[in-house]
């Protein structure tokens, strides 16, 4: 068999891409490890930056996240028993974010691409990608005990951060950056109302804690935990308990509780491979990079890398240039940086890291009391919140 590009992983990394390049007449395969309940039953984040928005309109998978989608102005910062809000809409110029679950992003690319007819091979047994430094590539996998060979042009790692692209990379041609952080974050979701309209994140002196939301009617609630707990450790009672003593009191007194029905323990890395490039293998998404959730750039990064490597195989396709797909690697890791960066600064002054001391306690206070009565500093946040451009 053959194709023009096989994209393996079926999550939104390959999903986007693989929309995005049968709607431009390039032909693709989807590799799949799991089968398709599965990638839905993910629980992930629910932020979408404009870019993630407008690469879902360009995919002609937008209809249900404009009628469902929640567009939200600001957020909330919650400190010293008070939520303070940050206007993303006044400090970016009219940019807002909208709250729609990774999920559904999933549920939508994948109707698309039943729609039109894209191939996805679930439950694909060992995937490798081969010959990917030469330029006659090729993927094998196996499916009910059968072994497939796909040639093709290009081969996009999309797999995901415990995937097979980065590991089939030659030793010493790639580099990584870790940070590990030394908490988790315990996250439930329940059937009750939000407790606020906007998206709360509260530092405390008990632990971060974030108040998000799927719908009107389904709440997502995350608590700083200790990376020994189990969700067995946190019955519903002592969930709801230590998420009211971390919020004002205020936010508290107003919190609808009520039983959950996904409960569970992340967590938090900041990781980065470079390069993104080799040969005709591309990392995609979280197989270039992770982030810890605290600044929603997850989803959002795997649609501007998508941006980036769609740009240059049309490029390729359309005009036999390279320049499009040579330039991949260094266009998508400027963004990543400074979303890893964000990510790390709002993770940095938001949780209770255990050896702050005094000294870093006062400096995670003097960095909130300047970020909400400066404007600038305002801005920067909101910039980055909202998506720095692609
Ligand atoms: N062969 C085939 N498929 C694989 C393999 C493999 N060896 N290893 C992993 N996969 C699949 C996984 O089953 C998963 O469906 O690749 C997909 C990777 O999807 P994600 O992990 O969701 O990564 P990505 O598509 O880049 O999306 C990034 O998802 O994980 C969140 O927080 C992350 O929001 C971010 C977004
Ligand atoms: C979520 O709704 O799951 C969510 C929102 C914002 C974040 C992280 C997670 O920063």
């Amino acid at each position: 068999m053959r194709t023009q590009v096989v994209i393996i992983g079926s999550g939104p990394s390959g999903l986007l891409l693989g929309q995005l390049l049968t709607n431009a007449g390039i032909d693709n395969i989807i590799l799949e490890r799991v089968d398709k309940d599965y990638v839905l039953g993910r629980i992930r984040a629910g932020v979408l930056e404009h870019g993630m928005v407008g690469m879902l309109d360009e995919a002609g998978a937008s209809d249900r996240l404009h009628a469902e989608g929640l567009l939200h102005d600001g957020v909330n910062l919650a400190f010293d028993d008070r939520l303070h809000r940050i206007n993303l809409h006044d400090l970016t110029g009219g940019t807002r974010v909208t709250v729609y679950g990774q999920t559904e992003v999933t549920r939508d690319l994948m109707a698309a691409r039943e729609a039109s007819n894209g191939v996805t091979v679930y439950q694909a047994d060992a995937v490798m990608p081969h010959d990917f430094g030469g330029s006659a590539p090729f993927v094998t996998y196996e499916k009910d005990g059968a072994a497939h060979r796909i040639d093709c042009d290009f081969i996009a790692g999309c797999d995901g951060y415990h995937g097979v692209s980065r590991r089939s990379v030659p030793d010493g041609a790639i580099s990584e950056f870790e940070r590990v952080y030394p908490f988790g974050w315990l996250g439930v979701l329940s059937e009750v109302a939000p407790v606020n309209e906007e998206l709360i994140y509260a530092n405390h002196k008990r632990g971060f804690a974030l108040c998000s939301m799927r719908s009107m009617i389904r709440s997502r609630y995350y608590v700083q935990c200790s990376l020994d707990d189990t969700v067995e450790d946190w019955p519903d009672d002592r969930f709801w308990d230590e998420l009211r003593r971390r919020l004002p009191e205020r936010v508290a007194e107003a919190l609808v509780t009520g039983p959950s029905f996904e409960k569970s323990i992340a967590p938090l890395r900041s990781f980065v491979a470079e390069p993104m490039r080799f040969g005709q293998l591309f990392l995609v998404g979280d197989a270039a990079h992770i982030v810890p959730p605290t600044g929603a750039k997850g989803l959002n990064l795997a649609a501007s890398d998508v941006h980036y490597l769609f740009e240059g195989l049309r490029e390729f396709y359309a005009d036999k240039s390279t320049s499009g797909i040579d330039a991949y690697s260094a266009r998508a890791l400027s963004r990543v940086w400074k979303a890893v960066r964000f990510s790390w600064w709002m993770t940095s002054m938001m949780h209770l890291f255990p050896d702050n001391g005094a000294f870093g306690q006062r400096i995670q206070e003097a960095e909130l009391d300047y970020l909400v009565h400066s404007r600038v500093a305002s801005a920067s946040l909101a910039e980055n919140y909202v998506g720095l451009p692609y």
